[in-house]
């Protein structure tokens, strides 16, 4: 395996943009300078976690001497709920909580309650899901599920368990994640979905057994292409393994037919097994960008608006809400920074218009959550 380590530049600490517009009120749609509307709020609860995958939280990197956030940066879960209320009047309808781990925050549940109280401007629910790997699921799920969560998405690289724990470099055994898988589905948090980062030489032999695992199961088994995201992981091209190769594998075992997308924002291209024992999905970040209707925003967990997983600078809300900026005004910053949109990092990747983030200042996936 690859380890070459690039150091990581902090891009935590830079100066953050400010965030600040014409005070408004709350308009019910606001668009990008793509015409992308904002539709997807993703909301990273912690910087920490209690796994340091190779790809995501390299141990080198990641060690006892790493400057995770103070508890007094962190956003509060009532300044949380306060933003994600003024997110969704402008559009948002679907929420994802992320981390680090975000079953790692104290009191997360609570936080769940609130959002899950939330409505759209035409009186919907929100989709309300999470992220997590798995390992305190099987403690948790009912009572996220009791909070108000409807469904949540697991990250699992491999059921080998010799593997697993080589991946995650934390000693969690697979059994804890598929007990976590075990107990949402029992609780009902649905649909289910799972995920695998793809490391070509890693753990691509693991493709046909997660296949195999999932099956008939109702889980919906997604396989993400390895990412450039961030800057400590030392991401190198050889290790993408593309999905259609990750397809192709599965396809010589059990025939698949494509199915239609859910929305045009969606991340996963979705294949259904032709004997009918469900589906899977495949992320192609790297060889299919699906920039051009990627709808989604990221809330860190300082309350820095970020426009794109490869952005090297965040909007300062915080500071905002902090200041005692009104509702109105808070609104305004926000959507004046969406109107400001022209992010498209994947769709650029490699190429001469590819933005200046695409240098040593991306900021992690634990920072931003995936
Ligand atoms: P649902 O299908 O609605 O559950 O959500 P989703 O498709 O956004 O999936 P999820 O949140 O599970 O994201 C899966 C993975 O896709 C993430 O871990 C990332 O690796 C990748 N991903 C998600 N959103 C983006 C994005 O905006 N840009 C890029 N490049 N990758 C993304
Ligand atoms: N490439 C692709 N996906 C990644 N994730 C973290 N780092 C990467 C990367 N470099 C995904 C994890 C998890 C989510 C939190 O983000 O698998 O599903
Ligand atoms: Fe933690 Fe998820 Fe990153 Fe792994 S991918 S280190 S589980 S945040
Ligand atoms: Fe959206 Fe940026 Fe991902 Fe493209 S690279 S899909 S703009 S987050």
């Amino acid at each position: 395996m690859s380890r070459r380590i690039i150091p990581v530049a902090d891009i935590r600490t830079l100066p953050p943009k400010p965030a600040a517009g014409p005070a408004r009120t709350p308009s019910g749609a606001v668009f990008d300078a793509l015409a992308r509307p904002l539709r997807d709020l993703r909301i990273s609860v912690t910087d920490r976690c209690n796994f340091r995958c190779v790809y995501c939280m390299p141990r080198s990197v990641f060690d006892k001497n790493y400057p995770f956030l103070p508890h007094s940066a962190l956003l509060s879960l009532e300044e949380i709920e306060r933003l994600a209320r003024l997110f969704v009047a402008l559009g948002v309808t679907k929420i994802r909580l992320t981390g680090g781990e975000p079953l790692l925050r104290k009191n997360i549940e609570f936080l769940i309650e609130r959002l899950a109280a939330l409505r759209t401007p035409s009186g919907e629910p929100l989709d309300l899901t999470l992220t997590t790997n798995g390992s305190l699921l099987a403690r948790k799920a009912r009572a996220l599920r009791d909070a108000g969560l409807t469904r949540v998405t697991v990250s699992l690289d491999a059921l080998d368990d010799a593997l697993f724990r080589r991946m995650n470099d934390a000693d969690f055994a697979v059994a804890d994640v598929l007990d976590g898988i075990a107990a949402a589905h029992a609780v009902g948090l649905a649909p289910l979905k799972v995920n695998m980062v793809v490391k070509r030489g890693t753990n691509d032999g693991e493709i046909v057994p997660l296949a195999r695992h999932f099956r008939g199961t109702g889980v919906a088994l997604r396989f993400i292409e390895y990412m450039d995201v961030g800057t400590s992981n030392g991401w190198n091209m050889t290790e993408v393994l593309p999905s259609a190769e990750v397809v192709a594998r599965i396809a010589e075992h059990w025939p698949l037919v494509p199915l239609e997308a859910h929305s045009a924002a969606e991340t996963a291209q979705r294949w259904g097994y032709a004997d009918g024992a469900g589906e899977i999905g495949a992320i192609s970040s790297v060889t299919r960008a699906f920039c051009g209707d990627c709808t989604r925003a990221r809330l860190s967990t300082e309350g820095k608006l970020y426009l794109c997983l490869f952005a090297s600078m965040g909007y300062d809300l915080r500071a905002l809400v902090r200041n005692g900026a009104t509702d109105a005004e808070l609104t305004g910053a926000i959507a004046q920074v969406w109107e400001g949109r022209a992010d498209r990092y994947s769709q650029l990747r490699g190429s001469a218009q590819a933005p200046a983030s695409a240098d040593e200042r991306r900021i992690e996936m634990s920072y931003i959550g995936g």
